[in-house]
Order: structure tokens, then C-alpha cells, then sequence
């Protein structure tokens, strides 16, 4: 019979079809053309039952029956087939070496930040942290530094455009990127009693030309040790076991007098390195006037205060030549550390 024939060919074509797809979107294409209740093949067919006598078709509408079962039973399993996940070892060689992942690593002065709060607590010292952005109050006022002091000149910081710098309350209201991390000293001392034993690491700014050794944003370790018969003696103990424990090797510690505003007697920090004096910082004991901005009682207490160049420590002990290298963030220089 005719239609017997078209039948099976249909079913056969459907079939090969189906075994034929390879991704779930063609086997969609193949229900489509096979199977689609619009202009499907089996649509047609169907259309082709009423055509036949009436006796014939109950055996005719069996058969359509069975060509459609099967057919629908056929996409049904490779659909599943298809859209099972990939069987991982499939075509892997597993005596190829690995692909090592890239890992990335800490900048050379975050890594030598954390060296120096480790080294730093194991002498006992806690770490705080202060803004960036910072008020007239903690970067000079409380810290001893006049207003006619050439330190706070605008020329040599960066002041940020506030809205209010000319009122009374300018020292709390203009603000600028912290030229030094004495700042923290206040607010560490403002929010809390002696004894105080902290250090405190961080970004600084002076406009300044760059070139090797300078650029116009540093980083700084401040220290400070506040408590009943703190001497001079203890701070330069301090750095040289600080400086020893960095560069692995004994360092001589050396004080030159000098000035600051918020230390007396002050002190220029050096150290004995590699045959050569370096200069690493400034120090000092804490001077009284900051003790009583801050509620301490100087008669009471005394402390010292110090402030080293990360970037100095950090390029000795890489032989790092040129200090913009830290930002310029090249990975050929990064990598390497
Ligand atoms: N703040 C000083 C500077 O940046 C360094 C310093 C810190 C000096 C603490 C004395 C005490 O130059």
C-alpha cells in the first residue's frame, strides 16, 4: 500500500535523522521537521489518513500511531544523550605536564609593610591605622607645627578645595593628603590612655619632583612608645633591632641632631649598611606640648616617636634602583618578588 510505504519512509528518514544531530539545537531543528504540530512531515502524513476508505483506517491510524511513537521515543533519548555533560576524561591525555595556573603576588612594599608589623610585634608593638585625608588639626596643630612653620606651606602639600577653609574652624575643616604618618600619633593618643606601644604604616604626600629616589607619594612606618620612663636609649635599641631583623644582618644605629616640631631632642635617623651610612628616617622624644594636646600628662610620661621610609628599607634590601619602579606597574619588575 502507498501510504504504508510513505509511512516507513518517514520513519526512516526521522530516525536517520535523529541519529544524525550532534547538538541539542539540531536536534530541535530535526523535531521541527519531523515532528512540528504547523507544517511538520508527520503533519502531512496525518493528512493523509482522511484520504483513505474507511475501512482501512483503523490498521492506517494503528500505524501512524506506532511511526509516531517510536519516532517521539527516538528524539526523546537523544535529547537526553545530547545534553548530558561531556564525560570529563573524554580525549584528555593524562600523561601531558599541567597548565600551572598564574599566580599573582603581593606588591614588594605590601610585602615589606608586613615584614615590618611582624618584626614590629614581636617587640611588642600593635599596628594602627589613619585616613589619608587628614585635617590641619592632626597633620600640624596637635603635632607642635605653627601656623608660620614652612612645613604647612601650600606649596609644599597637598590641600584639598573645601568649602570652608577661612573659618574659625579651619584647622578641622581643610583638609590635604597627609604629608607625614605622625598624624596617627594623635589619634592613636587621642583614643586611648598610656601606655601606648604602636606603629602605623601608610601612604604620604609632598609635591616633589620625581626622579630616582624621589616621588611625591611615599609610604612611612611611624612608631611610638608612650609610658613611664621611656628613654632614648630604648628607642634606639628599638630601631636597631628593627633594621637587624630586616636586612638579617647587625646594623649600627647613628642619631644626628636636628628638629622637628613634635620631638625634643630630635634626631636624623641613620643606619650602618652595607659599608655605608644611610639615612632611614627621623626621631625623637615626644615632644610636651603634643602630650597635652592630646590629655597626657608630660610629668607623668614621656615617649618617643619615629618615622622610617619604607621605599629606602625596601630598595636596599632588593638593590631596587629607581624608586618609580614601585608604581609604574610593570610585571616584568613585579614578578620578581
Ligand atoms: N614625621 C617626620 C617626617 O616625616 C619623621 C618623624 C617621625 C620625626 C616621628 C620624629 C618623630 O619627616
Amino acid at each position: 500500500m502507498d501510504i504504508e510505504r510513505q509511512f516507513e519512509g518517514y520513519r526512516q528518514a526521522a530516525l536517520a535523522a535523529i541519529a544524525a544531530a550532534q547538538t541539542p539545537q539540531e536536534l530541535e531543528a530535526v523535531r521541527v521537521e519531523f515532528l512540528g504540530k504547523k507544517r511538520g512531515r508527520l503533519k502531512e502524513l496525518q493528512g493523509l489518513i482522511a484520504k483513505v476508505s474507511p475501512e482501512q483506517r483503523p490498521t492506517v491510524g494503528k500505524l501512524f500511531n506506532e511511526v509516531r511513537t517510536q519516532v517521539e521515543a527516538a528524539l526523546r533519548r537523544r535529547k537526553a544523550a545530547l545534553e548530558q555533560p561531556r564525560r570529563a576524561a573524554e580525549g584528555i591525555d593524562v600523561t601531558l605536564p599541567g597548565r600551572v595556573p598564574a599566580l599573582g603576588r603581593r606588591h614588594p612594599l605590601t610585602q615589606t609593610m608586613d615584614e615590618f608589623k611582624d618584626i614590629m610585634g614581636r617587640l611588642g608593638f600593635d599596628v594602627a591605622y589613619g585616613p589619608e585625608i587628614e585635617d590641619e588639626y592632626h597633620n600640624f596643630v596637635a603635632l607642635n607645627i605653627q601656623e608660620d612653620h614652612p612645613a604647612r606651606d601650600p606649596l609644599d602639600n597637598f590641600y584639598l578645595a573645601t568649602a570652608r577653609t577661612q573659618t574659625a574652624e579651619r584647622d578641622r575643616t581643610a583638609v590635604l593628603l597627609r604629608s607625614q604618618t605622625s598624624t596617627v600619633q594623635i589619634r592613636v593618643m587621642e583614643r586611648q590612655p598610656p601606655p601606648v606601644r604602636i606603629v602605623s604604616l601608610g601612604r604620604v604626600y609632598r609635591p616633589d619632583t620625581v626622579d630616582r629616589t624621589h616621588h611625591w607619594m611615599f609610604h612611612q612606618m611611624e612608631g611610638l612608645m608612650v609610658d613611664v620612663d621611656v628613654t632614648m636609649a630604648q628607642l634606639k635599641t628599638v630601631l636597631r633591632l628593627f633594621a637587624t631583623a630586616f636586612l638579617g644582618q647587625d646594623v649600627a644605629i647613628r642619631f644626628r641632631p636636628s628638629f622637628f616640631p613634635f620631638t625634643e631632642p630630635s634626631v636624623e635617623v641613620d643606619m650602618w649598611f652595607d659599608g655605608d651610612w644611610l639615612e632611614i628616617g627621623g626621631a625623637g622624644m615626644v615632644d610636651p606640648n603634643v602630650l597635652t594636646a592630646v590629655g597626657y600628662d608630660p610629668e607623668r610620661v614621656s615617649g618617643f616617636a619615629f618615622g622610617l621610609g619604607v621605599e629606602r628599607f625596601c630598595m636596599q634590601r632588593y638593590g631596587i634602583g629607581d624608586i618609580r619602579w614601585f608604581t609604574e606597574n610593570d610585571v616584568r619588575f613585579l614578578r620578581q618578588f
